[in-house]
């Protein structure tokens, strides 16, 4: 007999996000069938940190669906900048900003500085009903460029290089190779891998 795979929600609303978070999953070995088209409440991101952001999401949305809920939170964090835009990312501009919007503030802030050193970091939280959140991260160190290059990606791709290019220079298949986001989603599945194995009895039973 086939085993059913487990279902699991991607906690997110944002298409972009969705679809990369398919995509990944897509390349990797995963024990997972994704369930889509469920609706839940809006989550607001009332914590101070990425990891704080995706429990709030994993665990709301586990609790609307019944289901295991997988979660990701992401932010850029500029050493020129102390870190910010950090967790605040997606409101860098304001409230409800747009991407155009948050990247005209990012090439703004960092007019005439020399220290573009920057990382995208992802943290997911994997939530079982009535279970313990499972927390990874993903980290990928780049730069921030003085204008927009390439139109592919969301978000800041267009300004964030790994080495000479940037995400919004790179095909989907390239950013998701060596994304933070494919990192993190790397991390979780070797996570749960790791747990399984260390409570399966030895003889596999
Ligand atoms: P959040 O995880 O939905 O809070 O995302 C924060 C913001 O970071 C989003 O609005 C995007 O602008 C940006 N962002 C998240 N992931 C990526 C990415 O992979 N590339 C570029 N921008 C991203």
């Amino acid at each position: 007999m086939t085993a059913v795979p487990p279902q699991v929600v991607v906690a997110s609303k944002n298409p972009d996000k969705l679809r990369e978070v398919e995509a990944v999953l897509a390349r990797m070995e995963h024990p997972w069938q994704i369930v889509r088209g469920l609706e839940w409440p809006d989550v607001d991101e009332t914590e101070p940190t990425l990891e704080g952001n995706a429990v709030l999401k994993a665990v709301a949305v586990s609790e609307a669906t019944g289901l295991p809920a997988l979660a990701d939170d992401t932010g850029l964090e500029v050493d020129a900048l102390d870190g910010a835009p950090g967790v605040h990312s997606a409101r860098f501009a304001g409230p409800e900003a747009a991407y155009e919007a948050n990247v005209d503030r990012l090439l703004a802030d960092m007019m005439g500085v020399e220290d573009r050193t920057a990382r995208f970091r992802t943290a997911i939280a994997f939530v079982v009903p009535g279970s313990e959140p499972l927390i990874v991260n993903g980290v990928v160190e780049g730069t921030i460029t003085t204008e927009r290059r390439g139109d592919r990606g969301f978000g800041y791709d267009p300004v964030f290089a790994v080495g000479d290019r940037t995400y919004g220079e790179m095909t989907d298949g390239e950013k998701n190779e060596i994304s933070h986001r494919a990192e993190a989603l790397r991390a979780l599945v070797a996570a749960l891998e790791g747990s399984r194995g260390s409570t399966d009895s030895p003889d596999g039973a």
